[in-house]
């Protein structure tokens, strides 16, 4: 507490901060940056390191072996924590009803778990008192901004440390100094490609992918089943929502993060989920990435359906820019504005009315929604129908279309 007790600004940081902090809270992977990381802050700041392990659902997380890691590397405390329920209940709930995509295509699944992951980081930090955070990002990516602008609007007065910013080593260095200092390298550490995952989907990025003109390699995929080798036979699912949340899968209720988990499994054998895009990041470059999420264009696109089917014709012109405002604020890493708190309070009322159920056939590579009904939907049968039985009066579209084209017209003949 000492440090924050003097009430320091938190931009005042790192070297500033050597010597002057007791203790750190360091969010861990096991992977090896962030185990270089565990030592080098106990080395460069004479401070003492907690580790911060949060499971957002990334598969194999070996949390057990990855807390074990953190105590042998000297780590004061090694806190594992399963956030995965606060996860899909706070995080992802929200961002099926904003039809959450970012450039109209990534589904934020990186993104919206940065803010969770800060969130839980601060409390504990508090609980423990804990004066610092530190974070294995990079400087030149996205999640930067997101722990530290999420970290200062919760309590600015939490130091924030982001070694990889400071520490000026290569690949080869940090090998080199985790080989000295006994830190074991994970086998993994081989791989060409950085990789971040959660429930909502797994982001791969560098090696080849870094040329956006090749093709990504089989190697990069995890999740979603390469088309050619997509079963024959489509597979027909139906998702229940009530109030844009989904609570049923083919008449069966489940929970949202087995929801995922099933759809994770189902819409990837039949090789959904593949996106490849070259997307443009917060501090201003482009950057190449390959996502899989199944589950969330499937979830998607089912709510979107259902969403339009309950929606006037105003109310579908309309959202899209809310929503795409929200993709945009929380992308960027400002999920705690007050203007995404006030997007989300739309978001939430339009989606009050969004019961009903979508059937879905998943078949080599696409979702295609084949079926929806709603108690709130706004079709009817009897003003659409060509049949007999039309309560449409066509005769009426006469004079409408007078009116309805008056402006044109005159706009038109103006200056003819
Ligand atoms: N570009 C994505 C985002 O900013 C993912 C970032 C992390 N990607 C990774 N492969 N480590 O949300």
């Amino acid at each position: 507490m000492k440090a924050r007790e003097e009430g320091k600004s938190s931009l005042e940081i790192d070297s500033d901060l050597k010597n002057k902090l007791d203790q750190v809270l360091l969010m861990y992977s096991g992977g090896l940056d962030t185990s270089v990381m565990l030592t080098w802050i106990q080395d460069q700041y004479g401070a003492q390191v907690s580790t911060f392990t949060v499971d957002v659902g990334q598969r194999e997380a070996h949390l057990d072996k990855v807390k074990k890691k953190a105590l042998e590397l000297g780590a004061e405390n090694a806190f594992v924590v399963d956030a995965k329920d606060k996860f899909a209940d706070e995080y992802i709930k929200t961002s099926i009803k904003a039809n959450g995509l970012y450039q109209d295509s990534y589904p934020l699944s990186t993104a919206i778990a940065r803010p969770l992951m800060s969130e839980i980081a601060v409390d504990y930090a508090n609980s423990e008192g804990i004066p610092a955070i530190a974070h294995g990002s990079t400087g030149k990516g996205n999640d930067q901004v997101r722990f530290e602008a999420s970290i200062k609007a919760l309590d600015d007065s939490m130091r924030v440390l982001a070694p990889i910013r400071k520490w000026d080593m290569s690949r080869e260095k940090e090998l080199a100094y985790a080989e000295e200092n006994e830190i074991p390298i994970p086998v993994d550490s081989g791989s060409p490609y950085s990789i971040d995952e959660n429930l909502w989907g797994r982001s791969v990025e560098c090696g080849i992918l870094e040329d956006p003109s090749e093709e990504p390699p089989e190697d990069v995929h995890e999740l979603v089943n390469p088309v050619e080798e997509t079963p024959e036979e489509p597979e027909y699912i139906e998702l229940e929502f009530e109030e844009g949340v989904p609570i049923k899968l083919n008449g069966e209720e489940i929970g949202l993060v087995d929801l995922i988990k099933e759809l994770t499994q189902v819409a990837g054998k039949h090789g959904i989920g593949l996106i490849d895009m070259v997307e443009d990041r917060i501090v201003g470059l482009k950057s190449r990435e390959i996502y899989e999420t199944p589950a969330a264009l499937v979830l998607l696109k089912a709510h979107k359906e259902l969403e339009k089917y309950c929606s006037t014709r105003h109310e579908n012109s309309f959202k899209p820019l809310v929503d795409q405002k929200w993709a945009e604020m929380v992308y960027q890493g400002l999920a705690f504005d007050p203007l995404v708190q006030d997007l989300e309070a739309y978001i939430e009322k339009v989606n009050e009315k969004i019961h009903g159920k979508v059937r879905l056939k998943l078949f080599k590579g696409k979702a295609t929604v084949v079926g929806r009904s709603s108690e709130n939907g706004l079709y009817s049968h009897s003003l659409a129908t060509y049949d007999e039985e039309s309560t449409f009066d066509q005769s009426s579209s006469e004079g409408f279309i007078d009116i309805w084209s008056l402006p044109t017209k005159v706009g038109f003949n103006r200056e003819k």
